[in-house]
């Protein structure tokens, strides 16, 4: 694991769409795991503008999100398929056909958690999954006690994830109980998996994250076993990290991040 410290959210989020953005140059048939989240929203806006500006293209591309409600139509506001859309692919030219999110209408959700793993298999495997955490150590949304080695299936949501997500829905009662999610071990099987983290909420969840023991009850500490995981924050989510000078010799040292400081 390799954690980033930059000075405020904005670079951090500039910093993590540069690493997609050079990761999509490099390979334009780049299989793109996606979050959604609040988190995201400025990563996807630097896309967007990266797509308008710089030409940045996306149309060999193609994406999996990581989750998606149970029980929300793909065009309901607050479905993860329509956040995806308004956020990024309406923006992009990536193809409708390209991008993958669960569907959580589905009749049979354990067939359709294992038709969303085959269709990852199909398109080889996720190069590059992006990541949000929640203020209890979700990846996706595998609340606490998720398998280490856990696959996409259906969850109910904890009670501090519904509370976190309350807002968004005007009131806790208002957030579905469950959703489809990637596993533990659906994510660590990423080729790249690159976690971004900003702001106070963040700090404490962010060192037991990267420092602490690994447990199922943070599913984010699974991503210390990752062979490529590297984890963007800014100096509000890097407050509790003991470690963070040693992080920033190493990221200033490494020459794999030259073209990125
Ligand atoms: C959503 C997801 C979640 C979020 C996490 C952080 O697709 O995977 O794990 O990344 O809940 O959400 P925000 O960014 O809203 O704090």
């Amino acid at each position: 694991m390799e954690v980033i410290i930059r000075t405020n959210a904005d670079a951090a989020a500039e910093l993590v769409a540069r690493i997609i953005a050079a990761e999509l140059r490099a390979n334009p048939h780049l299989v793109l795991g996606l979050a959604t989240g609040r988190t995201m929203e400025a990563v996807y806006r630097i896309l967007v503008r990266m797509h308008r500006e710089e030409t940045l293209d996306f149309s060999l591309c193609s994406t999996f999100n990581l989750d998606e409600y149970v029980g929300l139509l793909p065009d309901d506001a607050h479905s993860y398929r329509h956040y995806m859309s308004e956020h990024l692919f309406k923006h992009l030219n990536i193809e409708a056909r390209n991008t993958h999110l669960p569907n959580g209408m589905a009749s049979d959700l354990d067939a359709e958690c294992r038709n969303y793993e085959h269709s990852i298999a199909k398109f080889g495997g996720i190069d590059l999954q992006l990541l949000g955490i929640g203020r209890a150590g979700h990846i996706g949304f595998n609340e606490p006690l998720s398998a280490l080695r856990s696959r996409t299936r259906a969850k109910a949501l904890s009670p501090m994830t519904l509370s976190q997500n309350a807002s968004l829905f005007g009131g806790p009662e208002k957030v579905p109980r469950r959703a489809i999610t990637m596993g533990v071990g659906t994510i660590l099987e990423c080729r790249r998996c690159v976690l971004l983290a900003t702001g106070a909420e963040k700090a404490d969840i962010i060192a037991k994250a990267v420092e602490g023991p690994i447990t199922s009850m943070i599913s984010a500490t699974a991503l210390q076993w990752h062979l490529r995981c590297t984890v963007v924050v800014d100096e509000e989510a890097a407050r509790q990290l003991r470690g963070a000078e040693y992080y920033r010799w190493i990221f200033a040292n490494e020459p794999e991040w030259a073209e990125f400081r």
